[in-house]
């Protein structure tokens, strides 16, 4: 049985339509993604003036949207920032930044609060408490979530306030191609750069609109499509870290890329994700004698942090040259599994596993860059009106390996925080936009084959599966370097 993956991206075909400039469209703040990020400090800066949001896809098309374990806090009287912050620092192998580590934890119940205000339907015990579930590397309970649907749940009440808002527009099809910087439109000048707006591609029409914004959030979401097998959806291609870095932004720590241990192996399933919280509950990893292996490889066996869980899986299926290692839920009650996990349930059926009563087959795929565009405590990277908040972005929470359900939790936070800083620095903007230059596409032209595009995107794909993957060495990194140049 082999694996499927989706190819071709759909964005190849639209880069061919010949660019026509058309028209610029001016605003206070210019929003790029629909994710948490983008939607949250939407709604935080729309008070003080208009806010246009570009997605290069349907509205609700973003890796959010497929995050089903939960969003991490401080929420319970025997947790502590402490204890969080001990575990995130432990899961990114001492590489976090201890003091985001803390911002973070401390802002974390603030931030939940923000999203339950807005009307998320997160889970609730009978007692009314918010439900709080287990993943790997925390000592605690402390992973708030809606069943298992969480960043689905969260899009959409996200996705609600906005639709109500009388300053956002949301731009849907609309797919920013560059940053426009002061450096690049004046080269000769001395001063700090500072992002004066992007060109944006409308899909439909092959127009190219120049987008004049006051400050700029870039949250454009990660790169997992760079990889032959990942649980993201097909828009992670990395094209706002790419225009941050061709603006100058400094990049950190792409090469920490989190492989999630556990995607459905199905020849349909397109690296569907088994969530974490599967093995939080009670899965157990065996090999396909049904012995369990977790413990060889860490004391905390299926609840160690996501790098040692998916490093072990590789081995176990590189060792006994097996297709796939087997997540077994079957010890709890086939009850409290359609209730816990509804959407898991669901999904695995129509490939014919009832969880319930059968182990999951499940792989490791390329899950989220623990890297990003470097940004300060506030969001805010080293060009002047640039903000990065999500998985674009390098905070310093993640280090090495981000810690299980903390990517939502750290695009409110910085969202919020990116929202705050901005209302100061909206209070300074000048009375126009600076006049810019029309999108200009150079020597580029139209491939006249579309195939030249897919077969580089299959290329890149398998070759960073197979060169720059879960486990690497210098040889393997070398050619890949050799190959992509
Ligand atoms: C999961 O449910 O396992 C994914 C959530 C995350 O990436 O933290």
């Amino acid at each position: 049985m082999s694996r499927c993956y989706h190819l071709p991206l759909r964005i190849a075909n639209h880069l061919r339509s010949p660019y026509k400039q058309i028209m610029s469209r001016d605003t206070d703040f210019l929003v790029i993604g629909s994710g948490i990020a983008g939607l949250s400090y939407a709604l935080e800066v729309a008070r003080l003036g208009t806010v246009t949001i570009v997605t290069k896809k349907g509205r609700a098309e973003s890796n959010t949207n497929y995050a089903q374990g939960g969003i991490a806090g401080v929420m319970s009287a025997t947790d502590s920032v402490a204890g969080y912050s001990e575990d995130t620092l432990k899961a990114g192998v001492g590489l976090c930044h201890p003091e985001i580590v803390k911002i973070v934890a401390q802002e974390s119940p603030e931030a939940i609060e923000w999203l339950v205000n807005l009307g998320v339907a997160f889970s609730r015990q009978a007692s009314g408490d918010l439900d709080l579930g287990q993943e790997g590397g925390h000592s605690e309970r402390r992973i708030v979530h809606a069943k298992d649907q969480t960043g689905a749940m969260i899009e959409q009440a996200l996705l609600e306030a906005i639709r109500q808002h009388p300053n956002i527009e949301l731009l849907e099809d609309h797919f920013a191609i560059d940053l426009i910087t002061q450096h690049k439109i004046d080269p000769k000048g001395t001063g700090p750069d500072r992002c004066l707006g992007a060109y944006v591609l409308e899909r439909e029409t092959g127009n190219v609109e120049t987008v004049r914004s006051h400050l700029t959030l870039l949250a454009a979401g990660g790169a997992g499509k760079v990889y032959l097998y990942t649980s993201n959806p097909d828009i992670a291609t990395g094209d706002g870290m790419a225009m941050a870095y061709r603006a100058g932004a400094q990049i950190a720590n792409l090469e920490f890329v989190q492989f999630h241990p556990t995607c459905l192996f199905h020849p349909e399933a397109k690296s569907f994700l088994i969530s974490e919280a599967i093995r939080g509950e009670g899965g157990i990893l065996r090999l396909p004698n049904g012995e369990p292996f977790m413990k060889q490889y860490d004391d905390r066996a299926e609840l160690a942090p996501r790098d040692i869980v998916a490093r072990a899986i590789d081995a176990e299926i590189k060792k006994g040259g097996f297709d796939c290692v087997w997540l077994d839920i079957t010890d709890r009650p086939a009850s409290w599994i359609k209730e816990r996990f509804p959407m898991i349930f669901e999904k695995c059926l129509g490939y014919g596993i009832d969880i319930t009563q059968q182990p999951i087959p499940v792989v490791p795929a390329a899950h989220y860059f623990c890297g990003g565009i470097l940004t300060d405590d506030q969001g805010h990277t080293d060009i002047g009106q640039l903000y990065v908040v999500g998985e674009s972005a390098c905070t310093g929470l993640h280090g090495a390996n981000r810690l299980a359900s903390n990517s939502l939790l750290e695009a409110v936070v910085f969202a919020r925080r990116a929202a705050h800083m901005s209302s100061e620095e909206i209070k300074n903007k000048p009375a126009q936009h600076p006049t810019l230059p029309p999108w200009n596409s150079g020597t580029a032209t139209d491939s006249d084959e579309q195939v030249v595009i897919t077969q580089n995107w299959d290329e890149i794909r398998q070759l960073m599966w197979n060169y720059v993957g879960i486990v690497r060495s210098n040889k393997r990194l070398e050619r890949a370097r050799r190959r992509i140049a």
